[in-house]
């Protein structure tokens, strides 16, 4: 089996689901459950035993290394974070504490598993540690997008806190052997994305009859990827990926905000029309700026191709119509997102 941490959030939830229809090996999903976590982003998997549910911390290092020892996994895979810059922001401590401390007590905890295998499944063992461009810093207008050589510039308490936790997973790999991989992702987007972010915010905001916060000029440019597609890049990844390698992953979709904005709206016009037949774009509302707001971010995923022959299979218009259908879909998601339901729902469930 393979060990998921942070299997509850966005990314995670979608790769667990992935990976279960795509390989059908059985997984460990470790996730403390945070805001940001949902078990109802997993509800199609009640009853299959394949997936094994665990709420706790990946700082815990006496539960993770209990688990380990009883599921002896060939692999773990870390997404779990706190990931949100606008929090990080308001209250850097948690993303200390998860990112940094806990991917510290998560790599000693693997470290000593790892230690303790003998042959090949030593040999085959792999910790795959999911990490984001933001590390690399901003770029202005004309720069070349990031490579993996790029130098860590990190702006945010959000991504000083990733890079830390990088190279944590690099010193673990050239200290003490540890097989390593890492995944430098640009700005992932798709279903069960928690509306406090970009595209889903909009969406759901459009649809209440909110204003749609654009920060600042709305020229900051993101390189938007498909969710589905990082899980399948991180497949790759931990299939084929050289140990000790970081792996850039990006959609090559560079857009302005207010782009993206633009399109989401019109995509609801389309899809489900303001009863008074006015534009969703009316709904737009500038607003103070992010501070330290990184200007621009863009992936060069030409290692990843080149090495792996992975590529998107989305482009942006089919990623974000898909994305626009999904929320469109699932009201009662997004209303057990919005209400606070969905944390009523865990507590029913597990305790
Ligand atoms: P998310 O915030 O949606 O989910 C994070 C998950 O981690 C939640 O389920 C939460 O409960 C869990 N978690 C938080 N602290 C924990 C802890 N101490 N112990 C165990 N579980 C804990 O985040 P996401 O968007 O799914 O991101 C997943 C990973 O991918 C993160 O490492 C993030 O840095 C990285 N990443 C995200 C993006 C993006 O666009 N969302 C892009 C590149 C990289
Ligand atoms: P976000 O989804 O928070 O991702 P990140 O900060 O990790 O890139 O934001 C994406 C971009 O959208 C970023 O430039 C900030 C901007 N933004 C807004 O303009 N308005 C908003 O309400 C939010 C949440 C983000």
């Amino acid at each position: 089996m393979i060990f998921v941490t942070g299997g509850a959030g966005f990314i995670g939830a979608n790769f667990v689901l992935d990976w279960l229809a795509a390989a059908g090996e059985s997984v460990l999903n470790l996730d403390k459950l945070t805001y940001a976590g949902n078990l109802e982003n997993l509800a199609t998997l009640d009853g299959d035993d394949r997936h094994t549910f665990v709420q706790g911390d990946l700082g815990d290092a006496t539960l993770v290394a209990e688990l380990l020892t009883r599921h002896q996994p060939r692999a773990v895979l870390n997404f779990a974070a706190e990931s949100h810059v606008d929090r990080s922001i308001h209250g850097p401590e948690d993303f200390i504490q998860t990112n940094v401390v806990g991917t510290f007590r998560l790599l000693e905890a693997v470290r000593a598993y790892w230690g303790g295998l003998q042959g090949s499944a030593k040999e085959n063992f792999r910790f795959l540690h999911v990490s984001t461009d933001e590390v690399y810093g901003s770029l202005t207008k004309d720069e070349p997008a990031f490579t993996e050589a790029h130098s860590y510039e990190p702006n945010s308490p959000y991504s000083a806190s990733k890079a830390a936790s990088d190279h944590l997973v690099r010193a673990w790999h050239h200290t003490y052997g540890l097989p390593v991989l890492t995944t430098n992702c640009s700005n992932n987007y798709g279903p069960y994305h928690f509306p406090e972010k970009l595209i889903p915010l909009i969406i759901v905001n459009a649809l209440a009859g909110k204003s749609l916060p654009v920060y600042g000029d709305g020229m900051q440019v993101r390189d938007w990827l498909y969710v589905k597609d990082h899980c399948s890049a991180i497949r790759r990844v931990l299939e084929a990926g050289r140990v000790g390698e970081v792996y850039n992953v990006g959609g090559w979709n560079e857009k302005p905000n207010i782009d993206i904005v633009h399109t989401v709206c019109t995509l609801l016009d389309e899809l489900r029309p303001r009863d008074d037949g006015q534009a969703y774009s009316r709904q737009i509302t500038y607003v103070t700026d992010r501070p330290g707001h990184d200007r621009r971010y863009a992936i060069d995923a030409r290692k990843l191709e080149q090495e792996l022959g992975w590529k998107p299979a989305e482009t942006f218009e089919t990623g974000i119509r898909k994305t626009v259908r999904w929320y469109l879909d699932n009201p009662k998601w997004v209303a057990n997102v919005q209400s606070g339901a969905y944390r009523a729902w865990v507590q029913k469930q597990y305790t």
